[in-house]
């Protein structure tokens, strides 16, 4: 899709569909009187009709204007008239995006930034509009021998009074955007596609884009010299090579310290030798969302040229039942030296995190946030609304929590606290790999806590939020918007 930002009165525009809001109670925004006095009126007299009540969500398309120029309107409900939240904003750009993308038409003009949005400016409105408008139009048709219903749209004008701002607003737009999709796509792809050594490539590819990216992919070989038992043990039942990913951004000072990011890349989890029941098996492809969203990520960053040094890794593998798979009762020997009593083969997330996270270490991070669609009890304790939080740097939840608020991608923190530790005690090793039915999400944090231990750290529970189930079955691209954000902050810091 290709937008531009157009600070030109409405009236003198041409365009295939001129889309305004319009308040409850009769209540025209700006760019609604602008048209209304275009057309002799028109849109007061449908409103007076009845014909819209201007209710969030409404929206009535008027494909003939009588006497004018212009093509077609899109009138879209605001609600009442008084600041919209931004919740309420992103659902009249879905109803909006939701119409428009049936019609058939090739250019829009889109006159939504001139209503009031909690906490909301302009760069973010804009932001929004490409935001839900690119999540709206994402359709994942790799796999199907027809091609999908064709989207006629093309030109995406959005109207504004602030070229700078809107401009900057449409900027990031694109690359979260863009990201999400990255991460919405690799997500979607099923897992004879999708496997470590796809992912691998992926992050090539990453890297072949931009000069600040550099991409490293350590092998089987690499990880055994490392001493990285924990994953390998996971990557053992798999006849797919593991891969860990390395990918590094340098946009900041060189002696500036990085961000390093850590996603799950568990490209199929059949649960292993503890085998997952068969309902719902198909949706473990997504069980490497975490490691999509850090190639998103990494994507938007480098995008936007964001003065950062990041660093995303990526461990990837399968989890599958195979005579040389780790069993219960198995005791591995982690990177950092803990050993670890595996009592369920479907707790491999964290056993591959730990490593991962030990190998962190090298880079010196100035923090380490980790993704990972970890348990099915952050389900019960959280639905599918926020991601869970937990870490172990007040500081770096609560600038976790801020972005979330900005990016519409939220998060909700749960506690570390060191009595859970004691539900992953073992007989036989160090640590248990699972801690019991009580809190699971918790435990699994607390698991890798142990192996965080020398630097600041939050940790992402995103196995309720990474991907939608039902009928609208399909990945979400979260947490990229709450990442990229997270970095914007960081940036502007
Ligand atoms: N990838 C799953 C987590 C998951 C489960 C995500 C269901 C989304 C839906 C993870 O590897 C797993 O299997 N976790 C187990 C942990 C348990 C064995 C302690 C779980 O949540 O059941
Ligand atoms: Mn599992
Ligand atoms: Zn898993």
């Amino acid at each position: 899709m290709n937008y531009s930002i157009e600070t030109n009165p409405l009236a003198t525009l041409k365009s295939d569909c001129f889309i305004v809001g319009i308040y409850s109670n009769q209540q025209f925004t700006s760019a609604a009187q602008t048209l209304d006095a275009a057309t002799n009126g028109l849109i007061s007299s449908i409103v007076k009709r009845g014909d819209i009540a201007g209710k969030l969500n409404d929206t009535l398309l008027l494909n003939v204007i009588p006497n004018s120029d212009i093509e077609r309107i899109l009138l879209v409900g605001l609600g009442e008239q008084k600041p919209l939240s931004a919740k309420n904003y992103r659902k009249a750009l879905t109803a909006t995006i939701n119409v428009v993308k049936k019609l058939k038409v090739n250019s829009i003009v889109v006159a939504l930034t001139d209503c009031d949005v909690e906490k909301t400016d302009l760069t973010l409105k804009t932001r929004q509009i490409v935001e839900v408008f690119e999540d709206a139009i994402y359709q994942f048709t790799e796999c199907k021998s027809k091609p999908a219903d064709e989207i006629t749209l093309k030109n995406i004008v959005i109207t504004t009074t602030d070229f700078i701002a809107a401009t900057t607003g449409l900027a990031q737009g694109l690359a979260i955007a863009e990201g999400v999709t990255l991460a919405k796509y690799l997500s979607d792809l099923p897992a004879n596609i999708c496997t470590p050594t796809f992912l691998a490539h992926q992050a090539l590819v990453l890297a072949g884009n931009f000069d600040t990216i550099e991409t490293t992919i350590l092998e089987v070989a690499d990880m055994e010299k490392l001493g990285m038992g924990s994953l390998l043990a996971v990557a053992r039942g798999s006849r797919e090579p593991a891969k860990l990913i390395s990918i590094e951004y340098r946009g900041g000072d060189k002696n500036s310290k990085p961000i390093v990011f850590v996603g799950k890349g568990l490209t199929f989890d059949s649960g292993g030798i503890s085998l997952k029941s068969g309902a719902g098996m198909d949706e473990m492809k997504y069980d490497m969302c975490g490691g999509a969203a850090v190639l998103g990520t990494l994507q938007a960053a480098a995008q936007l040229n964001l003065p950062l040094n990041i660093v995303g890794l990526i461990p990837a593998t399968e989890n599958m039942p195979d005579g040389q798979a780790c069993k219960p009762g198995d005791v591995l020997t982690s990177m950092s030296g803990k050993t670890i009593e595996v009592l369920n083969t479907d707790a491999e997330g964290r056993l591959i995190l730990c490593d991962t996270l030990t190998y962190a270490k090298r880079f010196q991070p100035e923090v380490v946030i980790d993704l990972a669609t970890l348990t099915g009890a952050v389900l019960v304790a959280l639905g599918r609304v926020p991601s869970g939080l937990l870490g172990n740097d007040d500081a770096l939840c609560n600038e976790l929590c801020a972005a979330s608020e900005t990016s519409n991608d939220s998060v909700w923190r749960l506690p570390l606290w060191e009595e859970y530790q004691e539900q992953l005690k073992s007989n036989f090793a160090d640590l248990a790999n699972i801690g019991g039915k009580d809190a699971g999400t918790i435990t699994a944090a607390c698991f890798l806590a142990n192996f965080a231990e020398d630097f600041r750290w939050a940790h992402l529970d995103i196995a309720g939020t990474a991907w939608r189930t039902g009928s609208a079955k399909g990945a979400t691209g979260r947490p990229v918007p709450l990442l990229t954000q997270y970095l914007l902050n960081r940036a502007h810091a």
